[in-house]
């Protein structure tokens, strides 16, 4: 899909926000779905990038263009290589292919009160969009028990109730921890933990993790990560150590992003070893299901 910059917001040195006003993408996604993005000016690499969506809100930047009208996606992105710095270097009005919604999505069992949103530095993306959508029920019902009060014929269907959501933010340092208002914008309750102690306590984010979910009841919590490998490892281990039910966005290089290429296999459970594509049957998998090396 021809596509174009709208904006490139630098946020800090490394961390990046890009607008891409994108006409006839789907003005709606669900939370864990991605995109295959690429300036189309860039010859080398050639190959798109996968980007997980952020938010699609509405409007290009150039009034009077057919991408004024154009839902704008929106990406967090961190500099990492060839393909990000050039990322790094568009602005306003450049051309761009993009190719989505992708994959599958973040799911919300019914029965779950506790949502435990766990995010280590670039992997917020998916995981702020999720605290957006849960905490969409939430706000719903505030409505509709207000509206319930005043003229009963304007009542809407009512939403069932969103979980309480518990936000842990991890990162190397403070430049990693993107997102905190988002969240609480969501009306989660965020915990932040970086490795040198720059913002909120020290450590690893699953020092923080381990002992909440240890005092959590197992059947009504849901547990949802993003981040890098060990990081996600490591949350997947202690969840099902306290059988407690856990998604994970995982991450693998991804050339197509739709199933053609095959490049993208995630080594899966099973009495013989198998395999899964992380663009079409995921990103998102249960924690039980991924077979860690
Ligand atoms: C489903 C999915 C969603 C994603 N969502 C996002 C997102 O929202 N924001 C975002 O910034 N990135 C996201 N990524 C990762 C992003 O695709 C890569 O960062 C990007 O492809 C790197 O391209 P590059 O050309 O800059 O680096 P490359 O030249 O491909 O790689 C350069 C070096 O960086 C390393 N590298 C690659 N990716 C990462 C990484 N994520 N972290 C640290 N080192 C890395 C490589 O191993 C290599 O050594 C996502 C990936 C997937 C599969
Ligand atoms: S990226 Fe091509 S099959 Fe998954």
């Amino acid at each position: 899909m021809r596509a174009s910059v709208a904006f490139n917001r630098r946020l800090s040195p490394t961390y990046f926000h890009l607008g891409i006003a994108a006409p006839g993408f789907p003005p709606t996604f669900r939370a864990g779905e991605f995109v295959m993005l690429r300036p189309s000016w860039v010859g080398d690499p050639l190959l798109p990038r996968a980007f997980s969506i952020y938010r699609v809100s509405g409007g290009g930047s150039d009034p009077g263009s057919a991408a004024a009208a154009a839902p704008v996606v929106e990406i967090l992105y961190k500099t990492v290589g060839k393909g990000t710095q050039y990322l790094s270097r568009v602005g306003p009005g450049d051309e761009a292919e993009i190719l989505g919604p992708l994959g599958n999505a973040f799911r919300a069992p019914a029965g779950t009160t506790t949502a435990v949103l766990v995010a280590g530095g670039i992997g917020v993306p998916p995981i702020s969009a999720l605290a957006t959508q849960l905490g969409t029920g939430h706000r719903a019902q505030g409505r509709w028990q207000a509206e319930r009060a005043g003229t009963p014929e304007t009542v809407p269907t009512p939403h069932p109730p969103s979980p309480r959501l518990e936000v842990f933010l991890g990162g190397r340092t403070s430049e990693d921890i993107l997102c905190a208002g988002d969240f609480e914008a969501a009306g989660g309750s965020v915990h932040v933990v970086t490795e040198d102690g720059s913002l909120g306590s020290r450590g690893l984010v699953t020092d923080l993790v381990q002992p909440f979910l240890a005092r959590q009841v197992a059947s009504a919590t849901q547990v949802y990560a993003c981040g890098p490998a060990g990081m996600l490892e490591a949350v997947g281990r202690l969840a099902e150590a306290l059988e407690i039910p856990c998604q994970l966005s995982l991450e693998a290089n991804m050339a197509c992003g739709f199933g053609a290429c095959m490049g993208c296999a995630v080594p899966v459970r099973g009495p013989e070893p198998r395999y899964k594509l992380c663009c079409k049957d995921g990103p998102v998998f249960e924690a039980s299901e991924v077979a860690w090396g």
